[in-house]
């Protein structure tokens, strides 16, 4: 531990792996600023196979709570103690709390965060709309439920491995809303443009071209990245070429979803304006 750490009030971290793109860092020193906390927030690379571990030590050794990312968030949801109901509609978790008791609760707030942002900070309607989200991993989880309850039109899950699609339907089938249509990469080249694609896929990070159909966007969709990045990303790269109205990288949810995580560990829900202008290029 470093001398400055002493003083240190509170401990927080970011776990995932990869991680060290990680600009939540950032965000909360920004919101512990804006609260008067004295708080430390780390980065933690793990594994999935020391992910358990990782969290019980960060836990043993002083930490408060975690923020999860790729590829943890099912994981962090099996080894939650509770969940709130965002966590437990999703099956997928980015928030622990360690409570005094010496239990692990999970809270989802990935879903808050993208509804924040698409309505307030994009001023984006969502209700009666046609949307596409591609991915159905620990992201999609998060988000679906909540973009389910805006009352969209239609809502498709298109991803490279179908099952884990029919999965994610599955699951969310005890929903009120209508459910939501899984499909492959494939079958979406019969579909008319989306008004708003969501990229919840980790797909052309390692070079590869992306295999979503030129199709399935067009000159009146918005393309939103759950990715951020100070370049454009591939996706946004590919909605450019599909001559996509608007485009975001998902800069925005993250600063709302990392609110809701202050506000559940420290009761004090931070201005996320002065983050949201605090852009990657920028930070
Ligand atoms: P996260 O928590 O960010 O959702 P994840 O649970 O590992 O991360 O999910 C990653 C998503 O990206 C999955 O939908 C994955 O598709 P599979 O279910 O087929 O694994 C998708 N993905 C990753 N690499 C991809 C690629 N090269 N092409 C298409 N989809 C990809």
């Amino acid at each position: 531990m470093k001398n400055s750490e002493h003083t240190v009030l509170s401990r927080y971290a970011v776990i995932g792996h990869p991680v060290e793109h990680s600009l939540s860092p950032v965000i909360h020193k920004l919101f512990a600023d804006q609260s008067g906390e004295k708080m430390s927030y780390e980065l933690i690379d793990a594994a999935p196979a020391h992910f358990e571990e990782a969290v019980e030590h960060f836990k043993a050794t002083g930490g408060q709570g975690l923020n999860i990312t790729v590829p943890h968030k099912e994981s962090a949801f099996r080894l939650s103690d509770e969940t709130g109901p965002e966590g437990a509609r999703a099956g997928a978790v980015n928030t622990l709390s360690f409570l005094p008791d010496g239990r692990v609760r999970g809270d989802n707030t990935d879903g808050i965060g993208i509804i924040r942002d698409l309505t307030i900070n994009h001023n984006h309607s969502l209700a009666g709309i046609r949307i596409l989200i591609l991915g159905a991993g620990g992201a999609t989880r998060g988000i679906l439920g909540p973009l389910l309850d805006a009352l969209p039109n239609e809502l498709v899950i298109a991803n490279r491995t179908i099952d884990h699609a029919h999965k994610l339907v599955k699951h969310i089938s005890d929903d009120k809303n209508a459910l939501p249509h899984a499909c492959s990469f494939e079958e979406l080249k019969g579909m008319d443009p989306f008004d708003l694609l969501i990229n919840a896929t980790s797909a052309g990070l390692k070079g590869e071209i992306l295999p979503f159909p030129t199709g399935c966007a067009g000159p009146k969709s918005f393309c939103y990245d759950l990715a951020y990045s100070s370049k454009e990303t591939p996706f946004l790269a590919w909605a450019r070429q599909c001559s996509a109205e608007k485009t975001s990288s998902g800069w925005g949810m993250l600063v709302e979803q990392a609110a809701e995580s202050f506000l559940i560990w420290k009761g004090f829900r931070p201005e996320t304006g002065p983050a949201l202008e605090n852009t990657p290029a920028s930070a």
